[in-house]
């Protein structure tokens, strides 16, 4: 695509597409995330001097990660509890793992019969035995330290996600068969395996690391060198809504406390929650307003080529708060698939670096 904006390509170093095969983050499937990205992005950032940094639209944690193992102090932030979660396993966490005696605990028998799963999504997801497992495996969870919590919790989700069509919870029939494995494993087997893909990622970088789980217009953004935006683009078509798609991982890492679920949808999902970045109409507003808020770090966006605003209307935005903008190209193939899937296959994936 033809651009007014002067790009750097990236040429990574041997040695970035080499630690690619070595990381070991447990890999969810996530509308948006940088997984495939992580050493283009690790490449870019290891040019710039910082030592604090916060990801304020964490996802799956991935670049949370990767920035912990570039050895800085982190802060994950989203505003949902499943995105929290997992950064409190494995952001904030720096040791402790789920051993044993827990993982025994943890399969248990239900410790004081509760039933909210059984009941509510019967007949949708998975099967009788798979939600009788989750209840039974959330009675055993209150008396659990928040790191372990965070740690089971973390390996349930995934675990659901890797048994449902795409990880998303937008088709409701369990017996809907894309040919994976992990649709034949019970979930309780699937469950076992990725908290031993957690208690493996878990790690300490010496460095005292924070999740947030706040919108990201109420973080106080005195505090960070370097603050990466990753925020859901509104794209041309579809929609960035992260509930609709992932509601039942949002509902299951809190037991559904708090919770409103509509209860009139086929799929039984939560009330959505309103970002003004998912809609063409209120994004440009809200990018200016992140950028103001957080103009005294420096900046590093990610953007994907085909999402409203347009790459130069992002460039114009960053240069109201910052002198210096750097626009680097990413070559990337979208991960996650959906309708727009060969419509999005051609988007150019580009980071701003804004000081
Ligand atoms: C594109 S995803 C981030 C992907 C992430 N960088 C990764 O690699 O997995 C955008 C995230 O922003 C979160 N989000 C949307 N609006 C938000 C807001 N106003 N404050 C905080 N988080 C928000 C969503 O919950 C979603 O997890």
């Amino acid at each position: 695509m033809a651009t007014i904006l002067g790009k750097s390509a990236i040429d990574i170093a041997f040695k970035e597409r080499e630690r690619q095969k070595s990381f070991n983050y447990p890999r969810l499937r996530y509308m948006g995330s940088k997984y495939k990205i992580i050493p283009y992005l690790t490449s870019i950032l290891s040019q710039y001097k910082f030592s604090t940094a916060l990801d304020a639209f964490s996802g799956s944690g991935v670049v949370s990660y990767s920035l912990k193992e570039m050895g800085k102090q982190v802060t994950a932030n989203d505003f949902l509890n499943f995105p929290a979660t997992v950064a409190r396993a494995l952001i904030e966490n720096s040791g402790t793992v789920l051993n044993e005696n827990d993982i025994k605990t943890l399969l248990q028998p239900n410790k004081d019969g509760r039933n909210f799963i059984q009941n509510k999504f019967e007949g949708l997801y998975f099967s009788k035995e798979d939600h009788e497992f989750l209840d039974a495996l959330w009675s055993h969870l209150p008396t659990m330290n928040k790191y372990k919590r965070a740690l089971a919790i973390a390996s349930v989700c995934l675990a659901a996600a890797r048994k449902q069509p795409r990880g998303v919870f937008t088709i409701t029939d369990f017996r809907y068969d894309d040919g994976r494995r992990s649709l034949r494993l019970p979930l309780k087997a699937l469950f076992l395996e990725a908290v031993e893909e957690y208690n493996d990622a878990v790690f300490d970088n010496g460095k005292s690391n924070k999740v947030i789980c706040s919108d990201v217009f109420n973080i106080d953004s005195r505090q960070f060198d370097l603050v990466y935006l990753d925020p859901p683009y509104a794209p041309p078509k579809d929609d960035a809504d992260y509930i609709k798609r992932y509601h039942f991982l949002e509902g299951l890492s809190v037991y559904w406390e708090g919770m409103k679920i509509m209860e009139h949808t086929k799929t039984k999902k939560i009330e959505k929650r309103f970002t003004p970045f998912a809609y063409k109409r209120t994004i440009h507003d809200a990018l200016r307003r992140l950028f103001y808020k957080f103009k005294d770090s420096m900046l590093v966006m990610s953007y994907s080529s085909n999402s409203v605003p347009s790459e130069v209307e992002l460039y114009g935005l960053l240069k109201e708060v910052k002198r210096d903008v750097q626009v680097y190209s990413i070559p990337h193939t979208y991960s996650f698939g959906t309708h727009e899937t060969a419509l999005r296959r051609q988007a150019e994936e580009l980071i701003f670096v804004a000081k």
